[in-house]
């Protein structure tokens, strides 16, 4: 079983790295037979690669934006790749029962779930994933995961797709279009643990690519709508599981910082939003233990964990 997938991940590096390659050239490299290069090709074909057959040999049309196990083979996580699914926070939860670290994509979910227990629109063109690690965390510092997370992500959208994004406390991505500021993508944390240790964490990363925005959420925009053009998903999946994996080493306090860099939620006047009521006041911090400082009208200063944010 092994081999067969590596057998095809082998013809496909071929065929990216040759512009044409015949059927007996990749037979030879690969010690297979002429027919087993065939299955594979047709298996590739099937998987929605676009191989053209010519007298000189198999050549690999750039189909854009393709996004599956193959593309994503060299990630340093475990990926399962869905075509639909109800929610990837669903999947992931499974697998992080059975003690596994995995990255869950799926081109749609039929019930994403955003912050707050909100529907979080997922059609296709989107990123829509989620990231199960076991990090050497104490509990305490598990606030630190959203904001790591946001980082990268908006670090990614910059670097591939070459604009420049916000911060909105507590992890939300923006883009500024003139006066009006856009949510590109958004974060979601779920976290088990025990009294001092983290079981596993599940961060739902939404990131509107290349994607059409659904007119019921009028404040988001995507990267195909600022560039008007299409992103390859993969390129920013990369980047961001990069950017993560870097930031997880970085300390606490460097974290914040980096946040507070990009932060359009600090220094404004903002009502936050969360179960047990409204606040308003002037965002004037980040506490070392990850909590927006609120200033209100009273001058006390509040600690807020959670909730949403209003600018
Ligand atoms: C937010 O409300 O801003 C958080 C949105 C998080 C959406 C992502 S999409 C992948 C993962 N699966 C979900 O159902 N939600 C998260």
């Amino acid at each position: 079983m092994k081999k067969t997938k590596n057998t095809k991940q082998d013809i496909l590096k071929l065929l990216k790295e040759n512009k044409i390659i015949s059927g007996e050239k990749i037979a030879k490299i690969l010690s297979i037979s002429r027919t087993a290069v065939w299955k594979h090709i047709k298996d590739l074909k099937r998987k929605g690669y676009l191989i053209k057959a010519t007298p000189k040999g198999y050549s690999l049309i750039d189909n854009g934006d393709l996004l599956n196990e193959e593309e994503l083979a060299y990630l340093p996580y475990k990926v399962y790749y869905y075509k639909e699914v109800t929610s990837t926070m669903d999947i992931a939860k499974e697998i992080a029962e059975k003690g596994e670290e995995a990255l869950i994509i799926a081109e749609t979910q039929t019930k994403g779930k955003g912050r707050m227990g909100r529907f979080w629109y997922s059609p296709k063109g989107g990123i829509w994933m989620s990231l199960v690690i076991k990090p050497s965390f104490s509990l305490k510092e598990a606030y630190l995961l959203t904001y790591i997370a946001s980082l990268a992500t908006a670090l990614a959208i910059e670097k591939i797709a070459g604009i420049k994004v916000f911060l909105k406390w507590p992890n939300d991505i923006i883009y500024k279009e003139n006066d009006k500021e856009k949510k590109l993508a958004g974060i979601l944390l779920e976290v088990k643990a025990e009294i001092d240790k983290i079981d596993y964490a599940i961060i739902g990363i939404g990131i509107n690519v290349n994607n059409e925005i659904s007119s019921l959420v009028p404040e988001a925009i995507s990267l195909k709508e600022i560039l008007k053009k299409e992103l390859k998903r993969k390129d920013i999946i990369k980047e961001l599981i990069k950017e993560f994996k870097d930031l997880l080493k970085v300390e606490s306090i460097k974290i914040l910082n980096l946040w507070k860099d990009k932060s359009l939620t600090l220094g404004r006047k903002v009502k936050i939003i969360h179960p047990e009521g409204e606040k308003m006041g002037l965002a004037l911090d980040i506490s070392d233990d990850g909590a927006l400082l609120l200033k209100t009208e009273d001058t006390k200063i509040l600690k807020i964990y959670s909730g949403d944010c209003i600018h």
